[in-house]
């Protein structure tokens, strides 16, 4: 994700902070409408279109100019169309409509707004509701659609030929897993995960010819034990839902099932800089950690590194992928041990 390319210097430029929520709500009131799938591959005059969408023309007029100034819609002697964008990611019948993961953060304005009150009870916001299966499905499926892009990209460019052995632990929908089957022919996957998550990832998987070389290993990796050795284990957007002492648990069970010479490649939002503030991504994101998880935040890469060699790791490096490439700003952790274990 591209950091906010701003600090707060000026009264202007805090002005220009908060009405940065401006662009999104229009958009999310795109969404609320159905407005990109309601237009399917025409062109659409205002009065046609406000019909259609059941809106005033006078809302729909303001609205429709908006999304095309940033181009989700193309303006036309009639009026409006969709642009190739909007065609692609946000019409429910294309194949590459990211559907959930629109849902997801859709849902996330209005629990944001009860930041005020987390902040407070310095508690989540559902902690009292268990998750439902149906939740925790949705969830995965957002999981994939906001992964897909940077999975492939990462697997195109983290070398894993001399391997033959993967967990992709707390993998979801199993995206990174499939990608780095995708460009490794010769590597076994295995997607450890809640049930409701590997119930996507064998549908997607099955879409696949890379089913036969991916196995499913269901429970709860704190709990339970994690079965098999693996070269390589995975370990993407999980380490910030939980707490310091839980990581290095995690990272000292996961030490217990790597090969000799194994690594562990730790993909998160990390906290930098000479004060450990940088990039505002890291920290907005530990806002979400607070409004939807237990224990969890961002952390420093110094952290994770001192939670590797804690664990018994004996090196620790930050890896970089090529810039603008891969999740969050393209820096993975890698922990590796000697060929003694
Ligand atoms: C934010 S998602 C990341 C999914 C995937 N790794 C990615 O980067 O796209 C976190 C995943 O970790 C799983 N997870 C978290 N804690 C877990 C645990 N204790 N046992 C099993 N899975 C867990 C969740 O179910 C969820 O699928």
């Amino acid at each position: 994700m591209k950091p906010i390319p701003f600090s707060i210097k000026s009264f202007k430029q805090l002005r220009d902070a908060i009405y940065a929520f401006r662009l999104p709500r229009v958009i999310f009131s795109a969404l609320d409408l159905n407005l990109f799938t309601k237009m399917k591959d025409r062109d659409w005059t205002i009065p046609e279109l406000a019909k259609r969408v059941r809106v005033s023309q006078r809302g729909l007029v303001i609205l429709c100019r908006n999304l095309a100034s940033v181009g989700l819609l193309i303006k036309s002697q009639r009026g409006y169309r969709l642009s190739p964008f909007s065609k692609r990611y946000l019409q429910e019948s294309s194949p590459d409509f990211r559907g959930d993961y629109l849902v997801l953060m859709q849902r996330q304005w209005s629990e944001w707004s009860h930041l005020t009150e987390v902040i407070r009870v310095g508690r989540p916001l559902d902690s009292q509701e268990p998750e439902t299966m149906e939740y925790r499905r949705s969830f995965s499926w957002a999981m994939h659609h906001r992964s897909i892009q940077p999975a492939m990209e990462v697997a195109q460019q983290i070398s894993l030929k001399a391997d033959r052995t993967l967990l992709d632990l707390g993998g979801g929908p199993g995206t990174y897993a499939l990608a780095f089957l995708g460009q490794n022919p010769a590597l076994h996957a295995t997607v450890m995960d809640r049930p409701a998550a590997l119930d996507v990832a064998r549908t997607l998987a099955e879409q696949t010819s890379l089913e036969t070389r991916l196995t499913y290993q269901a429970g709860d990796f704190l709990t339970a034990p994690i079965s098999g050795t693996y070269d390589v284990v995975w370990y993407s957007n999980v380490l910030h839902i939980y707490s310091p002492t839980d990581n290095l648990k995690i990272f000292k069970k996961i030490k217990r099932i790597l090969k000799p010479g194994g690594r562990l490649l730790i993909q998160d939002t990390f906290l930098q800089g000479p004060k450990e503030l940088q990039p505002l991504e890291a920290n907005l994101f530990a806002v979400s950690m607070l409004l939807y998880t237990q224990q969890g935040n961002t952390y420093a890469v110094r952290e994770v590194r001192e939670w590797l060699q804690g664990a018994g790791f004996s090196r620790s490096r930050v890896l970089h992928l090529k810039k603008g490439t891969g999740d969050w700003d393209g820096q993975l952790i890698e922990g590796r041990l000697t060929r003694s274990g």
